[in-house]
């Protein structure tokens, strides 16, 4: 497949569209497989390329992965079968490709007793270490050095010795710490406490699927969980919840281009703050019997928009926000409060004629009536899907080089888009 997308204006929008399974779910439900011997079914995992680079993870490991065949139009099933003896590293060349990888250092400590995990390096987002992770893991007994690149993790006591649970209080309830403590509680001698936890949507689902592997926790989905760590868990099967970010890129698309367009899979309750601010915008978006629908006209009002930890505006919806800003009547403030430096594919939106003027974490957006098409570069994934949508209300042709960024957490964006009017291509 080539690396462009190929975009025209469009009309406003309309039809049906399916978000698909939520990514950063699936990568961790996948890394949670490692927890239990034996067959994993995991249902609406998407066909995306980091969802194909855990399966490198995950086979290195030791784990046989498979795709079962598609039923219905639906993405398939992806069959993980997980043996007793696993190997506990992660290598460089995948964690490189995908930070997200550090999510099996929890599991393999779990299971194995010792991880050997490459340290991921900086990346588009700016510094992203894993303390969090490390200091969790450490409370719950793991000792950790760091060699040759790589954060080596070690149970002490022998080789059956397990993690011991313990009260953890995180200094910020970051996301895939969550994951990793989580996972590795679910395994450990007693009781596991997770003060300042992580609340999105995908580490309750991943809650879910360890409790029907087995696994005792209470309070997920708040900042407040429990784990009372069990011997063994055994396989299960789960489906992925929807997408939320994919789906907040189609209510943009239909903000941006006008139209009424129904997100089939989409849950409201997943993004309660994203549809307030979209209300806010004049983008009207319900959730009815048949999806999230949403219903847009003419240029959308500007709005101030502060990214949080869930429940707050996800840093991810980010870059849609802005683009929707880029055009919107009046003038906006958007802040970013997790990551330093995701506001690269704010140059390429100035490159298509839009008013933004970026100081440290914040961006000032004077909505400008219409953008002008140009070849830009997609930065990094949800960067890079914005660009297609600014693209969708730019005169003349918008090339969006780099759209492997796109593909780590897409399935068919360029055809989900052109089912609902939009001109867009892969050329
Ligand atoms: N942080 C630390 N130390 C840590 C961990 C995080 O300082 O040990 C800092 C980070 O540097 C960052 C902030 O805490 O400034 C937020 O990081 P968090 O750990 O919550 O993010 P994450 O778990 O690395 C996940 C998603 C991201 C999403 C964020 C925020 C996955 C695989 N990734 O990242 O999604 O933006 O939570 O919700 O779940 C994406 O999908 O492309 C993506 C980047």
């Amino acid at each position: 497949m080539t690396d462009r997308f190929v975009v025209r204006p469009s009309g406003p929008l309309h039809g049906t569209v399916r978000a698909g399974g939520a990514k950063n779910s699936a990568l961790k439900l996948m890394a949670a497989c490692l927890l239990a011997e034996g067959r994993h079914v995991l249902t609406g995992v998407p066909h995306i390329v980091d969802v194909d680079i855990m399966s490198e993870v995950l086979v290195a490991i030791g784990a046989r992965v498979e795709r079962l065949p598609d039923a219905h139009g639906e993405p398939g099933d992806l069959l993980i079968d997980t043996p007793a003896q696993l190997v506990p590293e992660a290598p460089y060349e995948l964690v490189d490709k995908m930070r997200a990888s550090v999510v099996v250092l929890g599991p393999l400590l779990a299971r194995t007793g010792e991880a050997r995990v490459s340290l991921p390096g900086g990346d588009d987002f700016g510094n992203r270490p894993i303390d969090i992770h490390l200091l969790g893991l450490s409370h719950l007994g793991a000792a950790f050095t760091t060699e040759h690149g790589y954060v080596v993790g070690h149970v002490p006591g022998g080789p059956a010795a397990r993690l011991v649970g313990s009260r953890v209080v995180f200094e910020y309830p970051s996301h895939t710490a969550t994951d990793n403590v989580l996972m590795a509680a679910v395994l450990a001698k007693g009781t596991t406490v997770i003060e300042n936890a992580a609340r999105e949507p995908e580490v309750l689902d991943l809650a879910r699927f360890l409790t029907s592997m087995g696994a005792r926790i209470r309070g997920a989905g708040t900042s407040h969980i429990e784990v009372d760590g069990v011997e063994a868990l055994t396989p299960a099967q789960h489906r992925v919840i929807p997408d939320r970010v994919v789906a907040a890129t189609f209510l943009a698309a239909a903000g941006l281009a006008g139209g009424d367009v129904v997100v089939e899979d989409a849950r409201a309750d997943h993004m309660d703050m994203l549809l307030h601010k979209l209300g806010a915008m004049g983008i009207e978006v319900a959730q009815g019997p048949e999806g999230l629908r949403v219903v847009a006209e003419g240029r959308p009002h500007s709005v101030d928009v502060a990214t949080l930890p869930y429940p707050g505006v996800a840093t991810d919806y980010k870059p849609f926000v802005v683009t929707l800003l880029s055009i919107a009547d009046g003038v906006g403030i958007v802040s970013e409060n997790l990551f330093e430096g995701r506001f690269r594919y704010v140059d390429e939106l100035r490159r298509m004629g839009a008013d933004i003027r970026t100081e440290g974490h914040h961006a000032v957006v004077r909505g400008v009536p219409r953008l002008s098409g140009a070849p830009v570069r997609a930065p990094d994934l949800r960067g890079g899907a914005a660009l297609v949508l600014a693209g969708m209300v730019a005169d003349g042709e918008t090339v969006v080089a780099g759209a492997h960024h796109v593909d780590r957490g897409y399935q068919d964006l360029d055809k989900k888009l052109r089912a609902l009017g939009a001109d867009v291509v892969r050329a």
